[in-house]
């Protein structure tokens, strides 16, 4: 079972979220994480850059990338990665890759794997979700076995992402992202979801039934997830009592 820790905010999250990438980098400081985008994770971002660590060796692989972008383009996420991530937490460039940024787009899927493969697999994955309930870009239907692969995105999630393009006009019709199988492969999953927008998504991934059509819902195969929600997007978790009375009562050796 995930552990589900239910906090008072974004913030709050952020910091739990950083504490555990802070517990991972001091042990391993060539972690590997696996690198989200989106609105969720900033305050994990913010909270890990404020910890002031050396993360000059911790090598990154981004979850997704759209597909049509040109080179450069602001909203493309080589760019939000490097503006977000790289830069305010002190990566190394040259560390962090992003799907389909090597290699003609057929073949990048492959290769994404394999690199990811090379560097001895990522350690920590961060992760939002959706409101189709994708994590990375695996919209419904996506196989629970997929790898990195380019799908085409759901016409909710282009209507989510175009705040960030002048209309949805501009928005991909298409992207690379990591599959769920790559996802499972991490070894620890941490899953981020703020607001009541994600109540129906989180309550779906985590107490649903397992199923492509609800991918988020591939977190229950995985042996070690923390998920870390907000009090509006716990709200529809049928056994929110239970995972705060657990958390209370983590043993000592879980702090
Ligand atoms: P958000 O996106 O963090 O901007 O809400 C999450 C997602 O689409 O995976």
């Amino acid at each position: 079972m995930a552990e589900v820790v239910i906090v008072e905010s974004a913030d709050a999250a952020g910091e739990l979220a950083a504490a555990a990438i802070e517990r991972l980098v001091r042990t391993k400081p060539d972690a590997v994480l696996g690198l989200a985008t989106g609105s969720t994770p900033l305050t994990t971002w913010r909270a890990l850059a404020a910890r002031g660590l050396d993360l000059s060796r911790v090598r990154g692989f981004a979850l997704d990338e759209y597909v049509g972008l040109p080179p450069g383009h602001p909203e493309s996420y080589r760019a939000v990665i490097a503006r977000e991530v790289v830069e305010p937490l002190g990566l190394t460039p040259s560390l962090v890759r992003v799907p389909g940024d090597e290699g003609p787009l057929k073949l990048a899927g492959e290769s994404y794997e394999r690199a990811i493969l090379e560097a001895g697999g990522i350690d920590l994955q961060v992760l939002g979700i959706g409101r189709t309930g994708h994590i990375g870009f695996n919209e419904p239907g996506s196989s629970l076995a997929s790898l990195t692969r380019v799908k085409t995105l759901a016409e909710q999630t282009r209507v989510d992402n175009a705040r960030f393009f002048p209309s949805i006009d501009d928005v991909p019709m298409h992207c690379i992202t990591q599959g769920l199988g790559t996802i499972l492969r991490a070894r620890h999953l941490v899953l981020l979801a703020f607001g009541k927008a994600k109540a129906g998504p989180i309550a779906a991934a985590l107490e649903g039934p397992v199923s492509a059509s609800t991918p988020g819902s591939v977190v229950q195969l995985h042996p070690r997830v923390t998920v870390i929600v907000d009090e509006s997007a716990a709200a529809r978790l049928a056994h929110a009592d239970y995972y705060r009375h657990a958390w209370d009562n983590r043993l000592d050796w879980e702090r």
